[in-house]
């Protein structure tokens, strides 16, 4: 049998690479951007195997233009940009990434919600622009308490798990909604399950950890941000349309919750002249939830792992449509 081909969409760590060269003649998309509709098609058309990114639209027409393909990767735990079902009626199994990355994605999580409570990005312009002249204020840069407050998770998958350990250690309060409930994970964690409204109106912050499907798009949007406490604080570390951001913009400015942290945007990257980028209530990073070297090395390895098997006809590690190869 002759060398599968696979094409790799962007740079990995080479210890990642080395994994699917011992089995594959390997082709990696050498631009920082992303490959064009048409460079994807072209690539996928030559290749048995595909490693994707969250960039890359896996569609019926991508398909179309792949006969060949008998496996698809994508580097990432969320599969919004793949259309698993169409994959999944040509028999190519698609790889992902969970469990990996979770951790990780919860310290950023907790990172945000932290900086957000303590305005540590708003406070550090202000010194970095001159603004601290007084050794010690009392009444400035008053933020909120973590501890001991109410932590709404929304979704309790393998993120929101961690985010709910995490936020143990905080003697917070932790209340959470999910479509299923979990009454494993409530004991372990000390959870109470809670309707969404409800988490949204008990909780001092809301963090989302949803992944996004046609049923969470614009999960938070006007109406949901009203139920929200005005001392409030939500964060995304899920995918950026879950939230609506002209409502968000619009809730921020007008005091109807007190801030927000976002990991993701809609869209991304999030324009420079995108008005929630003018709040200083608003604390943002560009999508980095699971951008620590040994997580990103970890989940550039399963992968890659992933994708050799399915060249090779055997069980990937994780794959979302076990049912594609029967
Ligand atoms: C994921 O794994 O889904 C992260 O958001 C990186 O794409």
């Amino acid at each position: 049998m002759s060398t599968p081909r696979a094409f790799v969409t962007r740079t990995l760590l080479p210890e990642a690479l080395d994994v699917i060269r011992e089995v594959a003649d390997v082709t990696v998309w050498p631009e920082e951007t992303p490959p064009s509709v048409e460079d994807l098609r072209r690539h996928a058309g030559d290749s048995e195997g595909i490693l994707t990114t969250i960039m890359d639209r896996v569609d019926g027409d991508l398909l179309d233009a792949a006969p060949r393909l008998r496996a698809i990767s994508q580097l990432a735990v969320g599969l919004d940009n793949v259309d698993v079902a169409e994959a999944t009626r040509r028999g190519i199994p698609v790889g992902y990434t969970p469990g990996v990355l979770a951790k990780s994605t919860a310290d950023l999580a907790m990172a945000l919600l932290l900086g957000a409570a303590r305005r540590t990005s708003e406070s550090e312009r202000w010194l970095r622009g001159g603004g601290w002249q007084i050794q010690f204020h009392p009444t400035h840069w008053l933020g909120q308490d973590v501890h001991e407050a109410c932590l709404g998770i929304v979704g309790l998958g393998q993120i929101g798990r961690e985010i709910a350990k995490r936020a143990g250690g905080f003697d917070m309060d932790i209340v959470y909604h999910s479509r299923t409930r979990y009454p494993d994970a409530e004991a372990v964690y000390g959870l109470r399950y809670a309707e969404f409204n409800d988490v949204l109106a008990q909780a001092d912050f809301v963090v989302l950890s949803v992944p996004l499907t046609p049923q969470t798009h614009h999960l938070i949007s006007g109406p949901q941000l009203a139920m929200m406490k005005p001392s409030a604080i939500l964060i995304n570390v899920s995918r950026g349309p879950v939230v609506d951001p002209a409502a968000l913009y619009e809730a921020l400015r007008d005091g109807q919750i007190a801030r927000a942290a976002l990991d993701v945007t809609s869209p991304e990257p999030i324009a420079l002249d995108d008005p929630l980028l003018t709040l200083d209530s608003l604390v943002i990073t560009p999508h980095i939830g699971s951008a620590a070297l040994p997580t990103r090395l970890n989940t550039m390895k399963l992968a890659a792992r992933n994708l050799v098997a399915g060249l090779k006809g055997e069980p990937m590690e994780a794959c979302a449509n076990v049912e594609a190869v029967g």
